[in-house]
């Protein structure tokens, strides 16, 4: 069992890199391990997190000793940062990298939902696990649409391409995407850890659509990542909304750097590609001095111990693995869910006049303008199918017909339970 302050550091700064040691060998795009890819995409994730917090504490504390030393530990992540990102290859491209985004949200989110001890989180978990499988069927089409590439190539048939909840029907009310938050003081480390890592990978996801959706070469395309950024805005309304805000900026610093580290070594241990386990070694040891630093500052300026805030060992480390059987009897059993204020219910137990409805109406009035279904049609019309890569059968009967797009499952009250 691993416990990271039982180790010896290293002085923060010494986790400065140059120039050589941050611009990395890229993984060859045909060789590279799915999951070796989508560690990569989630700790890029993670780093963007870690660099986003930093600067929003930095802005909203007044003591130059802390800023100083939070200045210090960003410049490292930001370096983590950049050592990581740059691992892409020139040739792997946006809508490439795009599937592997929602492969990484797929398999995460099942990952944490298996191993989630607490209800509401999971029930939180499996609610928009349901949602980025959808994506990945929505942007496999796309890419499928355009240059005829199977992203069944990319993901290596270790998860299916088939819809989840269909996309359109993903469109809320903002008030029903905010969740009640988890109480940090009485949480086990799991739910601590699972919440802070699933708002950072969905956060990372959309900024990416948000940023780079409007390079996408087409009209269609550029309208997908529109709609879909749309959806990430939600995901991560709802996954942070549960984090806890009562921690205080410390104690939050210090979760983000054990967080950091408990992913650096759970990835070191699992990775295969002796290119990369390198990269994950190196920035554990780097995160080790900022956890370190963290728990002397909260210590410092607080006079709290960190055993205050998170337990000396690890919790079971995060490892992927192949989750279609999970994600299937998700689907099959949660597909009508849709939200109401902190809770999920059935789309057929609401009442007419919900927000839901309401919201979908504004949005949703014209069916045929809502891009992700016209993905679909699009792909039906020029191939008579659309694109799936499926084992069996989608487990939801009225998302098994490949010829037309289903646009009311999850949607539509009055539809006939299937
Ligand atoms: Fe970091
Ligand atoms: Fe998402
Ligand atoms: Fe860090």
């Amino acid at each position: 069992m691993f416990k990271p302050f039982d180790e010896k550091p290293m002085p923060v700064d010494q986790g400065v890199m140059d120039w050589k040691s941050i611009y990395p060998t890229p993984y060859s795009k045909q060789e590279v391990d799915p999951y070796t890819k989508i560690r990569i995409i989630l700790m890029n994730g993670i780093e963007v997190e870690a660099t986003m917090f930093s600067h929003q504490f930095h802005r909203n504390c007044v003591n130059n000793d802390i800023r100083r030393e939070l200045a210090m530990l960003r410049r490292i992540e930001q370096q983590q940062q950049k050592h990581i990102n740059w691992l892409k290859p020139i040739d792997e491209t946006q809508i490439e990298t795009t599937i592997g985004y929602e492969h990484v949200a797929v398999d995460l989110t099942a990952w944490l939902a298996q191993n989630e001890p607490d209800p509401y989180v999971k029930e939180a978990l499996d609610f928009a696990l349901l949602e980025d499988f959808d994506h990945l069927y929505r942007f496999s089409n796309l890419l499928h649409l355009d240059q005829n590439i199977p992203s069944q190539n990319l993901v290596k048939n270790l998860v299916e391409i088939t819809p989840g909840r269909p996309t359109i029907a993903e469109h809320r009310h903002p008030y029903d995407t905010v969740r009640n938050h988890v109480d940090f003081k009485s949480a086990d480390i799991r739910t601590m850890l699972n919440t802070l890592i699933i708002t950072a990978g969905e956060q990372q996801t959309m900024n990416f659509y948000m940023n780079l959706g409007n390079t996408y070469p087409n009209d269609l395309g550029r309208q997908l990542y529109q709609e879909i950024a749309l959806i990430e805005e939600e995901h991560v309304t709802h996954y942070g909304s549960l984090l806890d805000p009562h921690s205080t900026w410390l104690e939050n610093l210090l979760l983000h750097e054990y967080m950091e580290c408990y992913l650096y070594y759970s990835f070191y241990q699992d990775e295969q590609d002796e290119n990369i386990k390198p990269v994950w070694e190196m920035h554990l040891n780097q995160e080790l001095s900022h956890l370190h630093k963290a728990a002397e500052m909260l210590s410092t300026h607080e006079n709290k111990h960190w055993d205050e805030v998170v337990p000396g060992t690890f919790p079971r480390l995060l490892q992927f693995h192949d989750t279609r059987d999970y994600v299937r009897q998700i689907l099959g059993e949660q597909v009508e869910l849709t939200s109401d204020r902190e809770t999920l219910s059935m789309v057929s137990d609401l009442p007419d006049n919900h927000t839901f409805f309401q919201y979908q109406d504004r949005v949703n009035h014209d069916v045929t303008a809502v891009p992700s279904h016209v993905v679909i049609d699009r792909h039906q019309n020029m191939h008579g199918q659309d694109y799936r890569a499926e084992v069996e059968p989608n487990p939801v009967k009225a998302l098994t017909n490949r010829s037309a797009d289903n646009t009311t499952v999850a949607r539509s009250k009055n539809l006939a339970r299937v």
